[in-house]
């Protein structure tokens, strides 16, 4: 799919204040500092659409981007993110889960999985309760320019191998990618656009 325009739409931190448009909704989720919105400019070919820090925390609010005028794109808060008070982190999480639950645009999510670490409770659980809440998901694993290749391979195995042994028969699709070197992006632009090509049919 070629992107003709990216535009932002706006931030709230209120599901309830998002876009009324009936139009599918892909929302990026993950730990602060996963690089959810450098993934979200490398896709779009941005260098500043979202907000981007190599500061934790950076995003702290939903927001809504519109691409070729007819679909979202949404760059979420971090969760985990440790250097914020106990009760935003606790008003973060709830608008967060109150957003995956209520917004009926959402299409599906893509978590965000930093490739170089090991999985991680919070992730698992996160992961565990889009499961419980039957949102649909991809798991995206980021910065694969920070690995060689056998290193990714082996790591992408590993976790999916975890996956499998705790809570789930299979795991997730993934995709591997990376904002640096645009790896990765077209394979979600595409499958993007064969979700949307899914929805319309069904209109
Ligand atoms: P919050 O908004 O704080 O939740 O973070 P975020 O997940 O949106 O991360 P962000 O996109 O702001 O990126 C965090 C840091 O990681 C920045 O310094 C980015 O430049 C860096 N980064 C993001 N993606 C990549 C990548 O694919 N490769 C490399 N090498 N660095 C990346
Ligand atoms: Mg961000």
């Amino acid at each position: 799919m070629k992107i003709h325009s990216a535009q932002f739409v706006m931030s709230n931190s209120s599901v309830e204040q998002c876009p009324s448009q009936p139009l599918p909704e892909y929302a990026f989720i993950g730990r602060s500092n996963v690089g959810k919105s450098s993934l979200i400019n490398a896709l779009t070919n941005h260098n500043s659409l979202a907000k981007t820090s190599s500061r934790p925390g950076k995003t702290q609010l939903i927001n809504h981007f519109i691409i070729n005028e007819n679909w979202f794109l949404v760059d979420l808060p971090g969760y985990g993110y440790a250097r914020v008070s106990k009760s935003a982190k606790k008003e973060f999480q709830s608008y967060i889960r109150s957003y995956f639950k209520k917004r009926t645009q959402l299409f599906c999510a893509f978590v965000l999985i930093d490739i170089r670490h090991k999985p991680q409770p919070i992730d698992l659980e996160f992961m565990s309760w889009l499961t419980s809440n039957q949102i649909a998901f991809y798991m995206v694993f980021t910065k694969a320019d920070k690995l060689k290749p056998g290193a990714i391979k082996t790591k992408v195995e590993a976790y999916c191998q975890e996956m499998t042994a705790s809570l789930w028969e299979t795991h997730p699709p993934y995709f591997i990618t990376s904002s640096t070197t645009r790896e990765g992006c077209d394979e979600i632009l595409n499958e993007i656009d064969r979700l949307n090509g899914e929805l319309r049919a069904h209109l």
